[in-house]
């Protein structure tokens, strides 16, 4: 949720800020702007709208560099404060047009400051919470000098006046600040919201995630909660609000600039739907030892730990949530132990009860969704322990938690969630056997015999993707549809749900997930002739009678008249009386399923949407990464 770039060194800095920006434009699109320091004088150029509208205004510029400097910044805004106008565009400014502040996140008590600022003479442009740490910064610069500043200290002056002004604010904030007079250095700060140093031969930078700088280095530095950080050409220095150095942890990335471009498909989604095998091959891979063991990236857990564990909680927000319905079926079945999921945002006000023996696992591709970061906060306050599920290294919920998984799909810039789907669901499958074995409650070869089929689906997966022809021909038959309705039954209705969230925001289409048994207590008054009705079927070899109960649902759905899409296992032909459209699908173990039964659904939505003439790898109001409650 807005993504920022903050650049110091030789190279041009709009050059690197409009390729940062490109990278990271998922992270919201109602505006973009860059500030750049150069020849003693502190340029802006901001616009409402996509990024194409920024390029358009700089190409119109007659001068060949309307904005040189090699030191400066750039902002991809999604709007909480102010609309997406041209006014409330970041960089914003201060009085002095020396100083420029871009930001991401929400400053609470900003109405406060504002009126403050106001007060005293302060003339504030923008609806934004943004503009006050500009204003705030200006009144800290002027400010008396430190009489008697510490010799050890080798702070640069702008970090800390930010410093003081971090200190005053209330809420979630990444900030990033120039100022005209110091073209040697770019500020940043974060709390609750994301920030990486990205550190090159000679630059540095600062950004929300490594894609904006990963064309030109890949050696990484986390920025922990509550820090400032000095980026200089050789180097940056970091310390915490009250101005004490701190030491962070350096990485190396592991993709390059590739992963991140579109490899000549025209959309990141297709990419990354037809990604999967190898991100769930990625997921699976390394992670088992010989003697069984779920192999943690960064633990803090122990195998007595996870025998302590007495309930297990999942927080995870949209898609993530899904991945952790699923898994409760698979956690319970396989461990017996109690699982609840729960939508983060609403996990910490439900006052659930937590403690040293809970296992919560918080599962967020991005590492950033603030609503699963507080969930996570709010059960370490309560003792229990926190393993993450994560597709982003170096992000808060991980460091935030006692452990944690990494999914390793790679980087997912399409806006809806997919291969990182597939991950999280494996991850999750394999926290539930490595439980069951540490428990003692499946024996090493049940265990055994799990993972060799676990380790077969990238396979599977592969299979799925290649046969999907049909579902794109509906799709595009059903594109002027007015909604669409997906049930399911087990692991089908998390799987149902997360067929109805891409198709509400790829295709912008009123789309519900129902558990094809509720059906009748409600919905069913829904159902009218020709309304499109997905039905995902579990295996006729799975549990009894479960199969049966589908099939009476078709038919139920079909006796009124919708028109029937049955997503259904190789062989199962029990279903075929009953399906306008069955679209096919490997047999696979029922816990498993989700992971080649969601391939059509994701298809489906994004061949609908693009029917529709969408954008579905940037569908409208949504970002990538939702750093705000
Ligand atoms: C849907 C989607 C969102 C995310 C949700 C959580 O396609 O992508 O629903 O799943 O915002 O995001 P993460 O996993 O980053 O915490």
């Amino acid at each position: 949720m807005c993504g920022i770039i903050g650049y110091v060194g030789d190279q041009s800095a709009l050059d690197i800020s409009l390729q940062g920006l490109r990278r990271l434009e998922y992270r919201g699109y109602d505006s973009s702007g860059i500030a750049v320091v150069g020849a003693g004088e502190l340029r802006t150029a901001r616009r409402a709208g996509k990024l194409a509208n920024l390029e358009k205004l700089l190409a119109e510029n007659p001068e060949p560099d309307p904005m040189p400097g090699t030191t400066g910044m750039g902002h991809t805004r999604w709007a909480t404060h102010g609309g997406p106008t041209d006014v409330n565009a970041h960089p914003h400014i201060d009085c002095t047009g020396a100083i420029a502040v871009i930001h991401n996140g929400i400053i609470e008590n900003f109405a406060l400051l504002r009126a403050e600022l106001e007060a005293g003479g302060h003339e504030l442009a923008s609806e934004t919470d943004t503009e006050v740490v500009a204003h705030l910064l200006e009144v800290e610069l002027a400010g008396d000098p430190d009489p008697d500043p510490d010799p050890a200290e080798v702070s640069h002056p702008l970090a800390a006046a930010l410093r003081r002004v971090c200190q005053r604010l209330a809420g979630a904030f990444t900030l990033v600040v120039v100022h005209r007079d110091f073209p040697e250095v770019v500020v940043g700060a974060r709390r609750n919201s994301p920030l990486v140093v990205g550190l090159g031969e000679g630059e540095s930078f600062l950004a929300s995630d490594v894609s904006a700088f990963i064309a030109h280095t890949r050696e990484a530095m986390e920025i922990g909660q509550d820090q400032v950080v000095e980026a200089r050409r050789d180097g940056v220095i970091v310390t915490d609000f009250e101005g004490r150095p701190v030491q962070n942890r350096r990485y190396h990335v592991d993709w390059d600039a590739s992963a991140a471009e579109k490899g000549g498909y025209p959309y990141f989604m297709l990419k990354e739907i037809n990604e999967q095998p190898t991100a769930l091959a990625d997921t699976l891979r390394g992670r088992l030892s010989p003697q069984g063991a779920i192999v943690l990236d960064e633990e803090r857990l122990s195998a007595q730990d996870f025998r302590d564990v007495d309930k297990v909680f999942i927080v995870a927000c949209g898609t993530a949530y899904h991945a952790g319905l699923i898994a409760k079926y698979a956690i319970e079945h396989w461990t017996r132990l109690p699982c609840e999921v729960e939508m983060a945002s609403e996990f910490r006000y439900r006052d659930p009860v937590l403690d040293r023996s809970t296992l919560v696992i918080a599962i967020s591709q991005s590492g950033e969704t603030l609503d699963t970061l507080m969930a996570v906060k709010h059960a370490r306050e309560q003792k229990a322990r926190v393993l993450a599920i994560c597709n982003t290294n170096g992000s808060t919920i991980p460091r935030e938690s006692d452990a944690v998984l990494y999914t390793h799909c790679g980087p997912e810039v399409g806006v809806a969630s997919t291969k990182t789907f597939l991950g999280q669901v494996a991850a999750c499958l394999l926290v539930g056997l490595y439980l069951a074995q540490v428990r003692g409650v499946l024996y090493g070869d049940e265990v055994a015999a799990y993972v060799e089929r676990l380790q077969r689906m990238p396979e599977l997966v592969e299979r799925t993707l290649g046969r999907l022809e049909p579902i794109r021909e509906l799709a595009r038959e059903l594109a002027d549809a007015k909604a669409v309705l997906f049930l399911g039954r087990h692991v089908g209705y998390p799987v149902a749900l997360e067929g109805a969230l891409k198709l509400k925001e790829l295709a912008y289409m009123h789309a519900e997930g129902f558990p094809a048994g509720e059906l009748k207590h409600g919905p069913i008054a829904l159902i009218e002739p020709g309304l499109p009705v997905l039905v995902v079927v579990p295996s006729p070899r799975g549990r009894a009678n479960l199969h049966d109960k589908i099939v009476s649902n078709i038919q139920e759905v079909r006796a009124r008249g919708a028109r029937t899409i049955v997503i259904a296992e190789d062989g199962d032909v029990a279903v075929e009386p009953y399906a306008d459209h069955v679209i096919r699908v490997p047999e696979t173990t029922s816990l498993f399923a989700p992971l080649v039964t969601t391939l059509p659904l994701q298809v489906f939505a994004c061949e609908l949407a693009l029917a529709r003439g969408l954008d579905v790898d940037q569908p409208r109001n949504l970002a990538k990464s939702v750093t705000v409650e």
